[in-house]
């Protein structure tokens, strides 16, 4: 028997496969069950004993060898998977990205951060107040008399069924942050500084400068000795901070609040230019918030003894601040969510 030529056609058929599949099927042929060397190997036991040295020697070479390149080309099939998953599956790290979208931050948010900013190494407390409130917290306690125009049904959203309530009062949408005042002078004994901001709703026109709803900040402070020169210089401050500037041109106006006695009204002064509020001492003078010491009845109504504490307010529309800031002429433009303005307007939250 001619084990070279054998080989020689064992090898042709190995490497004629054309796939792993294929040549499991040739290694059958050769090597399985019932394999052509298999049978060699067989036929071993049925012969001589000096035939059995040469030529079981000789089949076991076969073997050996033909297993090796059944080895080789599985390696080979084997390498050649790899290659193709590397090709198709091939990450093309020179297109360029889509553009990311990041969004802004609306003007009011923004604003609400820089409060924060400025108030809170100051040692006040943030405080949520609800915006669903019974006419007890949102008037009769900050002193607001029966009487007076707030509490009229044209501008007061009233709300109708029956809310639990501690005063079994009548519930309103609040008109202001100020019944946050009442909530937690109610609920800490002074010394106290307290910052509360938020939605307020008044029952207004809509027009450039009324919605029906807007944002208010609250500021409370009640401490000992506490005067209405502290009042002016957190005013003062909180103003330059927001705006910027130190220049800015600003007066207290004596004014009328049921809620403080004294109580004052401070106006900015500022012109009109290309459409835009710009600060300056030739321009007009506009009201942008509202102040004073707490009224004596505000405390005892807090179930505070008004000989012992003390203490000032203010309150300041948010909108009214960002219009001046940012030169935004419409207040409705802020609730509008139109890509275009927010883009304009917005701040980058990368940036801040
Ligand atoms: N609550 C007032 C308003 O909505 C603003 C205000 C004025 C708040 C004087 C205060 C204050 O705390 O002391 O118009």
């Amino acid at each position: 028997m001619d084990f070279d030529i054998l080989f020689e056609k064992f090898s042709q058929l190995v490497l004629e496969s054309q796939s792993f599949a294929e040549l499991q099927n040739v290694k059958a042929q050769i090597l399985g069950k019932n394999g052509e060397i298999t049978d060699l190997l067989k036929s071993i036991s049925s012969l001589s004993i000096e035939e059995k040295k040469t030529f079981g020697a000789s089949v076991n070479i076969l073997k050996n060898k033909v297993e090796d390149i059944v080895q080789k080309r599985a390696e080979h099939f084997k390498d050649e998977e790899t290659r193709l998953k590397l090709e198709t599956e091939r990450l093309d790290i020179s297109l360029p990205l889509t553009p990311l979208s990041i969004g802004k931050i609306h003007p009011i948010t923004r604003l609400m951060m820089e409060i924060e900013n400025f108030f809170k190494p100051q040692g006040f407390t943030f405080v949520d107040g609800q915006e669903l409130e019974d006419e007890w917290h949102n008037f009769d306690a900050l002193n607001i008399p029966h009487h007076h125009p707030a509490r009229q049904d044209h501008d007061t959203f009233y709300v109708k069924g029956s809310l639990k309530s501690e005063s079994n009062q009548r519930h309103v949408l609040r008109t202001h942050t100020s019944n946050t005042q009442i909530r937690y002078l109610k609920d800490h004994k002074p010394p106290l500084r307290m910052i509360s901001h938020g939605k307020v709703y008044r029952s207004d026109a809509i027009d450039a400068t009324h919605t029906p709803m807007f944002h208010q900040m609250e500021c409370l402070v009640i401490e000992p000795k506490i005067s209405f020169a502290h009042l002016k210089h957190t005013i003062q401050t909180f103003l330059e901070y927001i705006f910027g500037s130190t220049n800015i041109p600003i007066r207290f106006r004596p004014s009328y609040f049921p809620f403080t006695e004294p109580s004052a009204e401070v106006d900015v002064r500022c012109i009109s230019k290309n459409n835009q509020l710009i600060f300056s001492n030739e321009g007009n003078w506009m009201e942008i918030l509202g102040c004073g010491m707490v009224h004596p009845n505000v405390i005892k109504n807090c179930n505070l003894d008004p000989n012992q504490y003390q203490g000032f307010a203010f309150g300041v529309g948010l909108e009214r601040l960002a219009m001046l800031k940012y030169g935004i002429t419409d207040i409705r433009q802020f609730y509008n969510n139109h890509p275009d303005w927010i883009n304009h307007f917005g701040s980058n939250p990368l940036c801040i």
